[in-house]
């Protein structure tokens, strides 16, 4: 079983107990992973906990549900918390010589004034896409990520390629702040059909589950086109994209990975495909690497 810590100062002596233990067994500099999650743990969050057991020899976990990426317009209090169930999940995953340990504070702990003065901003990447529909998010999602850096002080941490602007503006952040850790990112884990693993899934319906097949088909169509240029990919992703009823496409977009800005038309190498839509009542996005010819 994970030890569990809600304050800071049981994560803390949680780690340092850790990283001892490790130092006894032999490894004369124990490594410390830590991967960021707000908790509705699936198969996408332990893809980064198997990562993270592969490159350290302690891994955290933090589970928080963090109210500053949160914009008035989302519902805070709709999002799926299971503490227990989270736990369990990361019992059935511990290994043997890897010590885990589970980060999960309270609101009141993370922010004893209610929010911080302190602010960070994710620039002019941070109000575009992901940002464009949920105000202040990356803002939020980066001071809940650097505080999270400071209590833990791993030398790695996790992200999913899913959340591909949060590992922009995040590995930004590192850069910019000169943060001493390593940003490790991990592919997007797909259920068999292509739909991307997300913990808003569970919110779908039979008839929407179906239909959000859609997003990773549009993916598809647009990879298998990239050779042919931007055009291409724009015109094979429309026509994927179509006839859907129950999606409603929000963006779709090719952008360069070192700006995170749509590329122009004579673009040519490395691009990122964005597509975000909502299924019924549920809003996905997903993205996809390809190489414009
Ligand atoms: O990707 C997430 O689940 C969240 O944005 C993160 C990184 C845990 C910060 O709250």
């Amino acid at each position: 079983m994970p030890t569990l810590a809600a304050t800071i100062v049981e994560v803390r002596a949680a780690v340092a107990a850790a990283v001892q233990d490790a130092r006894g067994r032999g490894v004369a500099e124990p490594r410390v992973a830590l991967v960021p999650t707000m908790g509705a743990l699936h198969d996408g969050h332990l893809a980064l906990v198997a990562r993270a057991q592969d490159v350290a020899d302690v891994v955290v976990v933090s589970v928080f549900v963090n109210p500053l990426q949160f914009s008035e317009t989302e519902d805070l209090d709709r999002y799926p918390r299971d503490l227990d169930a989270d736990l369990d999940t990361l019992a059935g995953v511990d290994r043997e010589g890897r010590a885990s340990i589970v980060f999960a504070p309270t609101a009141s702990e993370m922010y004893p004034d209610g929010k911080t003065q302190t602010k960070i901003s994710a620039g002019d990447v941070g109000n575009r896409f992901e940002g464009r529909s949920r105000a202040g998010h990356f803002d939020g999602v980066l001071v809940v990520v650097d505080k999270l850096l400071n209590i833990v002080q791993p030398h790695a941490v996790l992200f999913g390629q899913k959340d591909a602007q949060q590992v922009f503006v995040v590995s930004r952040m590192v850069r910019d702040l000169n943060i001493p850790v390593t940003v490790e990112v991990v592919e997007t884990v797909r259920e068999d059909d292509g739909l991307a693993l997300s913990s808003r899934n569970r919110f779908l319906d039979e008839r929407e589950r179906l239909a959000a097949r859609v997003l990773s088909r549009t993916l598809e169509a647009a990879e298998s086109a990239a050779v042919s240029g931007i055009d291409a990919v724009i015109a094979a992703a429309q026509s994927a994209g179509m006839g859907e009823p129950l999606v409603q496409l929000e963006y779709f977009s090719v952008v360069n990975p070192a700006t995170f800005r749509p590329v122009d038309d004579n673009y040519r190498g490395r691009a990122i495909v964005l597509v975000a839509a909502r299924v019924g009542a549920t809003r996905l996005i997903d993205n996809e690497s390809i190489y414009l010819g």
